[in-house]
């Protein structure tokens, strides 16, 4: 994408080096633009090293040759202001142009993504919240942050600038279709933990990756996402997503139960456990006292009594992952459990487990044979979206539907 990166005089600008390193390193084309008093924390020369294009100041310069604030405001695909500074946000939502960066945002139609950076008293001040009010109107900009922490003042509280990870990932999530407005989306992600004794746990490899990751892209586009997860899943930053957390497969369901009503869709994307023991100690059992052999108790099967209920109300889809036989087993799944669709994936010792990529099928209801094809988890994602954004909610789907 052609970025620009308009950085402002805070001391977070010297985070913005790392952007701008982060940005170039994700093969994106960035054109620097930073405010004059931003130069006195960072040397523009850091800039033009780390992106390899010359870098704008005053109104004057002409990184792109003559009149080059309208080439650039024509030329960039996403503007990206970091730190945004409340002088900086005052100056650009009242519309002036005194320096090469507001001038730019003038003429600049596309999408932003604006991470303040300010003493939390500042950010907090009416005068602020109103100038961020009008910096949004009629255009489209994604504000990340400002997060909470340890300030320059030393003070703690909100005003830390959003991390580069972050400000990347609302670049992302504008850039994608928001075909799933309105539409609350419930998933289940990772392992669940049965408990022997308070040390001793039944569980699987599973890292909860798909899960988030789904709930990235469903919420990029447009979605609210509810993320029922197991144990060290781990949360990542992406703002919009409700997470909650769980142990075991019974509370898993306990708090599924209490959320389905809110959404229209269940993605069950954990790898439940199928037991737990039967008796679980609640102190630690000395090795000498325990029998090797445990009674065990079958664990609530969730996707399947969600199914038996909401078949009729809610789009339901599995995940079956399978070593052998897989698209037989997801089939079979699939019209067990009363699903619409089914993620068939094959798993090993070494693949569908972590960051692997997947071999994958998305089986719908009805369908016939069909082969795997070969996806990383974010196209796998990206897929389940499209079909979720052609799917129509069922009648009486979730509680914002009209019946
Ligand atoms: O474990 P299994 O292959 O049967 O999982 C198929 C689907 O059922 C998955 O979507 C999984 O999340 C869900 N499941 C569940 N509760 C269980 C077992 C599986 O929700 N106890």
């Amino acid at each position: 994408m052609r970025v620009i990166l308009g950085v402002g005089g805070g001391i977070a600008a010297y985070k913005s080096c790392d952007l701008a390193s982060k940005l170039v390193q994700a093969g994106h084309e960035v054109l620097t633009v930073m405010t004059e008093s931003a130069t006195r924390f960072v040397g523009p020369l850091t800039f033009r090293a780390l992106t390899g294009n010359p870098v704008g100041v005053r109104s004057m310069d002409e990184p792109m040759g003559p009149v080059s604030h309208v080439k650039m405001a024509r030329w960039a695909e996403m503007l990206v202001i970091a730190p945004l500074t409340q002088n900086l946000l005052a100056r650009l939502s009242l519309g002036l142009s005194s320096d090469l960066l507001s001038l730019i945002f003038q003429g600049y139609l596309g999408p932003s993504v604006v991470a303040p950076a300010m003493e939390s008293e500042m950010w907090l001040s009416p005068q602020t919240q109103a100038r961020l009010e009008d910096l949004k109107k009629d255009r489209v900009i994604s504000v990340v942050g400002p997060n909470d922490g340890r300030l320059a003042s030393g003070q703690s509280g909100p005003g830390r600038m959003a991390e580069p990870h972050e400000i990347m990932n609302a670049m992302w999530a504008l850039t994608r279709p928001k075909t799933l407005q309105n539409r609350v989306i419930l998933i289940t992600a990772g392992p669940t933990w049965e408990h022997f004794d308070p040390v001793r746990i039944l569980t699987n490899p599973s890292t909860g990756t798909i899960g988030l990751i789904l709930a990235r892209e469903l919420t990029a586009r447009g979605a609210h996402v509810i993320l029922i997860h197991g144990p060290r899943v781990e949360e990542p930053l992406c703002s919009g997503v409700e997470y909650q957390e769980v142990v075991s497969a019974q509370e898993m369901l306990e708090a599924v139960e209490s959320r389905i009503g809110e959404a229209d869709t269940l993605i069950g994307a954990a790898a439940v456990s199928d037991f737990r023991p039967a008796s679980p100690f609640s102190e630690k059992q000395k090795k000498r006292q325990l029998d090797l052999m445990w009674p065990m108790a079958v664990n609530p099967d969730i996707m399947a009594e969600m199914g038996t209920r909401y078949h009729d109300s809610k789009i339901l889809i599995g995940f079956a992952a399978e070593t052998d036989n897989v698209l037989a087993q997801a089939q079979e799944k699939l019209q067990r459990k009363h699903l619409d669709a089914i993620v068939a994936n094959q798993v090993g010792r070494h693949r569908g487990f972590g960051k692997s990529d997947y071999e994958a099928r998305i089986i719908l209801k009805g369908d016939g044979p069909g082969n795997f094809q070969s996806v990383s988890k974010d196209e796998l994602a990206s897929h389940v979206a499209d079909l979720l954004s052609v799917l129509r909610p069922k009648i009486g789907g979730n509680s914002r539907s009209p019946l």
